[in-house]
């Protein structure tokens, strides 16, 4: 396991190494079976504090932050935009200056503008991890993809996977072509014209193939991954109808003969059954969506581990005491941390 993971924040997929992504996925795979035993619990964040502060709806996101945060025993508080103050008028950086002010160990967010992480870091001490901003990224969605796929493939290196929908409007896919880019998978894309974006050439370079029929994505790849349509983040017609969507876009049992005997498919949810992915695929065999909300959880306790947790990672003298010596080494207590967690799994 790669030790070379100095990271302060989780902002996006793009700015990390592919050596801090497989270190992610590794510290996930050590956690997984944790939320097997009976005593689903570790002490590696006792008296850490992480918020989960969401604007937007999410059930897999929120909820898996809030047991990850529990079954590392770190106090989890959540606040939505309907019980906060901004809903009476505060700014998203007044809201964070005063967050901060009772001192959390990491603050988890996800806002409709994209880059709103960003501004929370660059005002706030604590950690902060994207939970999805905008169109922007979703980091720990692509992690647990990523576990989910290395769960099953045994390996990212060499796959060729298809992500077919709303593109343009998809942070799931950004993070996930990132990331899929950077451990040698590659990627193909496919939706209507409209909804995969020209930035997307760009990515070409990384190995990313556009297509627009979803057939020409599908044809042997290993890994079939769904989009939603976002109609929430859309502010034009993209499509005429969503049953003219279903009929082109759609993901139906016929289209998984074109992939390889051993496809897997994927869809990161909320889904909507029947417009870009039929019941019989969305419940058959090769579906892997409840494995991916499973390995969420596990993806969120590293990432809060590696963040909130673990000394000589990210190095916050203020949290310190200086009265204990051990909390001085860094490596004495990040050992000390690690046999803690060994012994209690
Ligand atoms: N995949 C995902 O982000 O789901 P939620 O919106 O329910 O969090």
């Amino acid at each position: 396991m790669s030790t070379d993971f100095n990271l302060k924040h989780l902002l996006g997929i793009r700015e990390l190494s592919a050596d801090q992504i497989v270190h992610l996925l590794d510290t996930a795979e050590t956690f997984r079976d944790v939320s097997k035993r009976e005593i689903k619990k570790v002490p590696a964040l006792r008296g850490r504090t992480v918020i989960n502060l969401f604007f937007e709806a999410s059930t897999r996101t929120r909820t898996s932050f809030e047991i990850a945060a529990k079954r590392l025993s770190a106090d989890a508080v959540n606040i939505s935009v309907s019980t906060s103050s901004v809903s009476k008028g505060e700014t998203l950086l007044d809201t964070a200056r005063n967050l901060q002010a009772m001192s959390p160990d990491c603050i988890v967010i996800r806002h409709s503008s994209a880059g709103a992480p960003y501004h929370l870091a660059r005002a706030c001490s604590a950690a902060i991890v994207n939970a999805g901003d905008g169109a922007h990224e979703h980091p720990t969605q692509a992690l647990l993809d990523a576990l989910t796929i290395r769960e099953h493939k045994g390996r990212l290196h060499g796959l060729r996977v298809a992500i077919i929908g709303d593109i343009l409007h998809s942070r799931v896919a950004r993070s996930n072509i990132y990331l899929l880019s950077k451990l040698g998978a590659s990627v193909s894309v496919a939706g209507p014209g409209t909804l995969v974006p020209a930035e997307f050439a760009g990515l070409i370079e990384q190995g990313v193939r556009l297509e627009r029929r979803i057939e020409d994505a599908i044809v042997d790849a290993d890994v079939v991954m769904i989009l939603r349509m976002q109609r929430e983040r859309q502010t034009d017609a993209f499509f005429p109808s969503m049953r003219e969507y279903a009929v082109h876009y759609g993901l139906h049992l016929n289209h998984l003969s074109l992939a390889a005997p051993d496809a897997i498919v994927m869809h990161p949810g909320p889904m909507n059954r029947g417009v870009e992915v039929s019941s019989e695929v969305a419940d058959g065999g090769r579906s892997l969506i409840l494995d991916q909300v499973t390995n969420g959880v596990a993806v969120r306790m590293a990432v809060l581990y590696l963040l909130a947790g673990a000394p000589g990672i990210t190095e916050k003298p203020e949290r310190q005491d200086v009265s204990d010596s051990t909390l001085r080494n860094g490596t004495v207590k990040k050992q000390r941390r690690k046999r803690s967690l060994r012994e209690d799994q």
